[in-house]
């Protein structure tokens, strides 16, 4: 009899638990394919990713940081802070202290990196677990001196599949098993500094291919029956605007090149004077109308993009589709960089798995909020950070979310039962009162009487 009572409870406990969703630890895979701009989605056609956003969650326009360059929001992506507090201020910097030099294709040194700790590392000090990494930008330099257990040196020439194919094999047989795992993808953004995002038929042709890589994706996760386990997450780093030869800020116009270093150039140059600030601020401050220049500690609090020492003293901030040359003409038809409350900077996000939604949309989360939320779904403490929990409850099965429309709603709603009875009280109160209209001395008496209901 006992038997049987323990029989029936622990058959029920596995009954509830599905006895493959608890059994196994939860699983995500990051994916970024760069400078894809949130509206591409509504202009071109996608049916694979369309496909993916119907059983999962979509979020419309993810605001990134301040500057909308790749190495910096593919770091705030990982780590749930804004420039300033992680490090990677730009894809080009200059460490007046130590005299070093950072660029795109002079990254690895962790020096760079060390101010912040991604989620890669995390998951794998905190839990015992192993990350994946494909590309990714600094998943192959030696940070807080881990690296992901599987990672590529970073090539432009490894094909999509292979990146694919490897990061697949990793999260299938690997112990102990690969929990996160990332993967990084040049385009569309290589295709939009080229064309411009204005150019349609150019700009269709990429997508395409954009599209038909998702799809592999959906098609090779699920041959490998990782579809309905894994989470995924399909995001990018910011957005591309168009550029023209006729909207160009040559510098060389305004001051002799001797009187400062440019540590980066566009659509935000750093510069650090080598002569008194002041005069190099004097000379770029009227240099032109369609670009802002700002004393370091002038630079607006909404940027978050002051405190740390490898901002330079001046920045120079161009205008949506403005261009900052040195005497000579633009070779980009398409940009990113600029102000992040630009629509055009921000990127979108598609999520599907176990810990998503399905048919969900959402019109607007911070790129540093995906942080917190990665965390959440690997079980991960995170470290402290400038991103908000709350932000992504409603993508997520496990949280209890109301959204800001429904709880107006809800509100106006109660209010107006609320009105409608009281006005249904007094109705009734007056209509009782009005058959005694000579004996008010005895309606006071009446008075307490439950004369309704
Ligand atoms: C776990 O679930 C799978 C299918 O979801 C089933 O094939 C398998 O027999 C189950 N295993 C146990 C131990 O219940
Ligand atoms: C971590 O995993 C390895 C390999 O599976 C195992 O040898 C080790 O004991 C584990 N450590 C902890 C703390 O669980
Ligand atoms: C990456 O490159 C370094 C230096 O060239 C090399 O020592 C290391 O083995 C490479 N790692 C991988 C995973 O290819
Ligand atoms: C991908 O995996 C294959 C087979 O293990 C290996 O030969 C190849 O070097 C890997 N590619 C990269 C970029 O690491
Ligand atoms: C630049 O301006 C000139 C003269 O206003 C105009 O003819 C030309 O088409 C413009 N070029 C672009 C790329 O807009
Ligand atoms: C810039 O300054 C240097 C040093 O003062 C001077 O030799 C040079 O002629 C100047 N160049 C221009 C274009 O004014
Ligand atoms: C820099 O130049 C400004 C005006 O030209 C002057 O007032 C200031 O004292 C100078 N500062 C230094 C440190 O030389
Ligand atoms: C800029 O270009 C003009 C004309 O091509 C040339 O005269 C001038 O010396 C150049 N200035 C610099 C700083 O290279
Ligand atoms: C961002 O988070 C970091 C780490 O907690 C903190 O030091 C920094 O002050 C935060 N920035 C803002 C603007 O709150
Ligand atoms: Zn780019």
């Amino acid at each position: 009899m006992k038997l049987l009572v323990i029989l029936f409870f622990s058959g029920l406990m596995t009954g509830c638990r599905g006895n493959s969703s608890y059994s196994v630890p939860p699983k995500l895979l990051l994916v970024s394919f760069d400078g894809f701009r949130a509206d591409y989605l509504q202009n071109y056609e996608f049916p694979h990713l369309q496909n993916f956003i119907k059983e999962g969650v979509l979020v419309e326009h993810v605001k990134n940081v301040f500057i909308t360059k790749t190495f910096p929001n593919h770091y705030s992506i990982v780590t749930g802070l804004y420039e300033e507090s992680h490090g990677i201020v730009a894809n080009s910097m200059y460490d007046v202290v130590t005299k070093k030099h950072f660029s795109d294709s002079n990254d690895k040194d962790p020096f760079w990196w060390n101010e912040a700790v991604p989620i890669w590392v995390t998951n794998q000090l905190q839990e015992n677990r192993s990350s994946a990494a494909a590309m990714w930008p600094g998943t192959d330099v030696l940070i807080h001196n881990t690296t992901p257990s599987y990672f590529m040196n970073y090539s432009i020439s490894v094909s999509f599949e292979e990146r694919l194919n490897n990061i697949t094999m990793w999260l299938s047989n690997s112990n102990p098993p690969v929990t996160f795992a990332t993967l990084y993808w040049e385009e569309p953004d290589a295709s939009g500094h080229k064309y411009g995002p204005e150019d349609k038929e150019n700009m269709r042709r990429v997508l395409k291919e954009i599209d038909d890589l998702i799809g592999y994706l959906v098609q090779k996760l699920k041959m490998l029956g990782l579809w309905e386990n894994l989470n995924v997450i399909i995001t990018s780093d910011h957005g591309m605007t168009q550029c023209s030869e006729n909207r160009s800020i040559n510098l060389d116009l305004c001051i002799n090149r001797s009187t400062y270093t440019l540590i980066d150039l566009t659509p935000v140059a750093a510069v650090l004077p080598k002569i008194n600030i002041t005069e190099v601020y004097d000379k770029l401050k009227n240099c032109s109308p369609h670009m802002n220049v700002y004393l370091k500690e002038d630079i607006p609090d909404r940027f978050y993009y002051q405190h740390n020492d490898r901002i330079q003293p001046i920045i120079l901030v161009a205008d949506e589709g403005w261009t900052i040359v040195l005497n000579k003409s633009l070779s980009k038809l398409g940009d990113h960089g600029y102000d992040n409350s630009l629509p055009s900077m921000h990127p979108f996000l598609a999520a599907h798995g176990p810990a998503f939604h399905k048919g969900y949309k959402h019109s607007t989360i911070n790129i540093v909020d995906i942080y917190p939320m990665m965390c959440h779904i690997l079980g991960l403490k995170p470290h402290p950070n400038n991103g908000t929990f709350s932000h992504t409850k409603c993508l997520l099965v496990d949280q209890w979310c109301i959204n800001l429309p429904e709880a107006i709603g809800i509100v106006i709603g109660v209010l107006l039962v609320l009105t409608t009875l009281t006005c249904l009280i007094i109705i009734m109160q007056n209509r009782l009162s009005v058959p005694h209209p000579f004996s008010r001395l005895q309606l006071q008496e009446d008075d307490d009487d439950p004369l309704i209901g």
